[in-house]
């Protein structure tokens, strides 16, 4: 059957899941230390959705046309069971692409489990080379850099990510290209986002792609390339000296709003609809109390019919409006 599409004609095709909302970072573009401290109301365990539970709400979705799963948090690989959830998302459900998102720091130990359990591909997070900026941002890179060296020798394809501040990593720009180019894995500069309420965002400390593309292109002349497939969130372009490519996602400055063909569900089996949302509809808590799988994907099926979410497109209007909303956080919601 082909994919369910919302009010917008837009498919749903790929599935973002907040494995856990915990982490053993705190960013503080998104999770705070001030915010996110001892008496932050983490989920208790029981809320969490259990493997058999998630690999039930994935069938339903699957159902209605994801052909994409990105397993992510908080910090996913803290989940001890990860490898027998991607064994089954893959083996049982028979997802082609199913990939992770993770900070790296537990990585180096894992990485052949999660390609044992047939992990297609890799996105790790570092924003920076230099410890001194890393530790600012709450990391050391060095381990986070092995860890990736291990990855790669399991044979993943890796992106990175780089979340760019100004005045905190911008400077990290031009070392990370350099860096990893040699290591021939696409780095992704993503603009920095008002994503929840507690990271203190500010338009001044986002860098626009447009900007992060001519610093680079003025060292290494870059070329645009066409989307791999349609909503491709990042814009990519290769070295012109074939050494590789890198990818820009600009939800600030050049929303992507009217390609995004995303769902999300939160680590307590919440769908909803779009990053910026307010609130999610409860699948969990449908599932547990009785819901069969038919009921289950109608119920899904309804809300992505629905849907027309654009925040993004609608930023700037709203923020001038004074209509800025309560909006929950990335590490809940799956960043
Ligand atoms: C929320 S994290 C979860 C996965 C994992 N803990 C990690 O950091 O890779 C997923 C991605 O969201 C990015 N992210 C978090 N807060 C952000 C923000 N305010 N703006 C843009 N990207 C953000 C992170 O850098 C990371 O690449
Ligand atoms: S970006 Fe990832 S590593 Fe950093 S605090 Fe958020 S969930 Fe943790």
């Amino acid at each position: 059957m082909a994919a369910a599409k919302d009010s917008l004609g837009r498919p749903i095709s790929d599935l973002r899941i907040s494995v856990t909302d915990r982490c053993n970072f705190r960013c503080p573009y998104c999770m705070p230390k001030e915010a996110f401290g001892p008496d932050h109301p983490f989920l208790a365990a029981e809320r969490l959705m259990t493997r058999d539970e998630l690999l039930r709400i994935v069938g339903s979705f699957v159902a209605l046309g994801v052909r994409k799963v990105r397993l992510t948090g908080g910090e996913p690989l803290l989940r001890t069971d990860l490898p027998d959830i991607i064994r089954s998302i893959k083996g049982d459900l028979g997802v082609p692409d199913v990939s992770l998102t993770t900070n790296g720091w537990f990585l180096g130990k894992q990485a052949k489990a999660l390609k044992q359990a047939g992990l297609d591909r890799l996105n790790v997070s570092v924003d920076a080379l230099d410890n001194a900026i890393a530790g600012r941002l709450g990391f050391s890179s060095s381990r986070v850099l092995e860890a990736v060296d291990a990855a790669a020798a399991e044979g993943f394809p890796i992106k990175i990510n780089c979340v760019v501040q100004r005045g905190v990593n911008d400077s990290e720009i031009e070392p990370l290209c350099e860096y990893f180019r040699r290591k021939g894995h696409i780095l992704r500069f993503i603009e920095f986002m008002d994503v929840g309420n507690t990271n203190h965002w500010s338009g001044t400390q986002v860098v626009p792609a447009r900007e992060v593309v001519s610093r680079i292109n003025a060292v290494w002349p870059l070329v645009p390339v066409e989307p791999a497939f349609r909503g491709e969130v990042a814009a990519r372009y290769r070295y012109a000296d074939g050494m590789g490519e890198i990818g820009i996602v600009s939800s600030v400055t050049e929303p992507f709003c009217k390609d995004c063909h995303r769902a999300r569900l939160s680590a307590d089996g919440k769908l909803f609809t779009c990053l910026f949302a307010s609130s999610g509809w409860d699948v969990l808590g449908m599932l547990r109390s009785g819901g069969d799988d038919d009921a289950i994907e109608a119920h899904l099926r309804g809300i992505w019919v629905a849907r027309a979410d654009r925040y993004s497109d609608l930023r700037a209007e709203m923020i001038a409006a004074g209509a800025a909303r309560e909006k929950v956080e990335m590490s809940y919601i799956g960043g």
